[in-house]
């Protein structure tokens, strides 16, 4: 007895030092990895910067790698919309798999230069001595500087894109190489960093051997993109759920075309008669993807209803093609409003627990563009409870109360906002609710009692009206 209590704090401390031990060792050896090969394609066809980036990374320490980073420049890190990684998992009837990873930033305490990292998170640690392959996808927006600046109605839009031709990496870099696509043959001009080879509508930077951690080379391209800049600097989307079978979405677009500024006078005679070389970097149309069975479609601005739209069904899809009053060029912006209704049977469900959702999509219905603010705002019927938003990435979230005709206690909205939104943001969302069947009476409720408040009102000014008679 007396011995087995003086053993246990010698056990103890044991332990303790053991502990210790074991967490400065691990410390000290940070895992090492280097990368094997890296393959990167910069596709520049766009305003939408989409970098595909193919790593094969070895683990050459002696501690498991849980995670492998990403580095980045402070002032590129700031236009990443988005980043998304995926590992590949086997090969399945000669085609591989890949499982999607966590893409997360991070913060490096002695990163040099102001270095930005994010870091992937690998399903299960890298070994000493394996390797793995993975895939990323990383896109950037507002990277383009037009340059000259500013363009008459006749010129093409020429572009200036900066990145460096060696892969920025706190790894060692065994072997790269680097693929830039422009949209057209036609580049003014780009740095060369030996080996570089231009054919057609590729550049090729390298391949490059062996080249130390945090490597790199400033390159510049200079080249024609006369696709159009066309970025919502502010857009408000308002989902309306409505029991009574009707999903009504109103959206509210501030669009500017963010390329080279128009200079001198526009000539409409000139746009309209040579379309191939007058404001060939100009857009006239929009086209907006919408959900199938869409209703009473309508598309106004501040003056009235624009009758300028074509609408495409079928059974998967909608698609709205819209002209805005005048071409819009470089720095001209347009305001305008788009409305339509949806069948409530196809968004609005019921989970396990008894809860009804809404399964929509986020991002922007508009092709190709970047939202620079995007707000949602989810209206719910009245008297719904306890809402909860579900979205794939990170948003902003608070909720809000609105009013509207017939409603007693106002109606609870879901807002959600997002700043930096591309293409790939278009993704579902769902927003969770309670709600009890007995407040589908509020409005019938509210409607009759207005209706007999009023047949009550018409009745006394009647008798009124025949008492002065007499
Ligand atoms: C940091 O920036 C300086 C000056 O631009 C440059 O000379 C140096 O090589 C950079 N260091 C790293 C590790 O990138
Ligand atoms: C505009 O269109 C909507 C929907 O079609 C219609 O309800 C409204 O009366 C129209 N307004 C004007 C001013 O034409
Ligand atoms: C939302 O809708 C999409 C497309 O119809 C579907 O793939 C997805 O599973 C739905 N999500 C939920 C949670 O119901």
């Amino acid at each position: 007895m007396d011995s087995l209590h003086r053993a246990a704090p010698v056990t103890l401390s044991l332990l303790f030092l053991f502990a210790f031990l074991s967490s400065s060792s691990f410390v000290s050896a940070s895992p090492e990895i280097q990368i094997l090969n890296a393959e990167r394609r910069i596709d520049l066809t766009s305003h939408v910067i989409r970098v595909y980036l193919t790593l094969k990374v070895e683990n050459v320490g002696k501690t498991p790698a849980p995670e492998i980073l990403l580095a980045f420049p402070p002032t590129e890190v700031d236009r990443v919309a988005l980043l998304k990684a995926q590992a590949a998992a086997g090969k399945k009837k000669k085609k591989t798999t890949y499982l999607p990873l966590d893409v997360n930033p991070k913060e490096l305490p002695d990163a040099p230069n102001g270095t930005k990292y994010f870091a992937i998170s690998l399903i299960s640690p890298l070994g000493s001595g394996e390797t793995a392959t993975i895939e990323v996808l990383y896109i950037k927006t507002r990277s383009l500087e037009p340059f000259p600046a500013e363009i008459s109605q006749s010129e093409s839009q020429l572009v200036y894109y900066r990145d460096t031709a060696i892969i920025l990496s706190p790894y060692r870099i065994k072997q790269q190489v680097t693929f830039v696509k422009t949209p057209s043959a036609k580049v003014e001009s780009f740095t060369r960093v030996e080996p570089t080879k231009s054919a057609g509508m590729e550049l090729k930077y390298g391949p490059y051997e062996d080249r130390p951690p945090y490597s790199f080379s400033p390159v510049i391209v200079h080249f024609e993109n006369n696709n159009a800049f066309a970025v919502v600097e502010e857009l408000v989307r308002e989902i309306e759920v409505s029991h009574w079978g009707n999903l009504q979405v109103t959206e509210h677009y501030k669009v500017v075309h963010a390329g080279a500024r128009h200079k001198g006078v526009f000539s409409r005679v000139e746009y309209q008669s040579r379309p191939s070389l007058s404001g060939v970097s100009s857009f006239k149309h929009l086209l907006l993807r919408l959900p199938p069975k869409v209703h009473s479609v309508y598309y106004r601005d501040n003056i009235g209803n624009i009758s300028s739209s074509h609408l495409r069904t079928d059974l998967r899809k909608s698609e709205l093609e819209i002209e805005p009053r005048y071409p819009l060029f470089g720095g001209w912006k347009s305001t305008f409003v788009i409305g339509y209704g949806l069948p409530l049977e196809d968004f609005l469900f019921e989970s396990s627990d008894d809860r009804r959702y809404l399964n929509f999509t986020f991002g922007s219905p508009l092709a190709e563009v970047v939202v620079d603010k995007l707000t949602i705002k989810v209206v719910l019927p009245e008297g719904s409870k306890d809402p909860s938003a579900v979205v794939p990435f990170e948003v902003e979230q608070h909720l809000e109360t609105k009013y509207s005709y017939l409603d007693v206690v106002g109606r609870t909205v879901v807002v959600l906002e997002k700043k930096n939104v591309v293409p790939e943001h278009n993704v579902h969302f769902q927003v969770y609710y309670t709600f009890k069947p007995i407040f589908m009476l509020a409005e019938p409720l509210m409607l009759a009692s207005t209706f007999f408040l009023f047949f009550m009102a018409c009745v006394a000014y009647l008798h009124i009206d025949l008492s002065i008679r007499k």
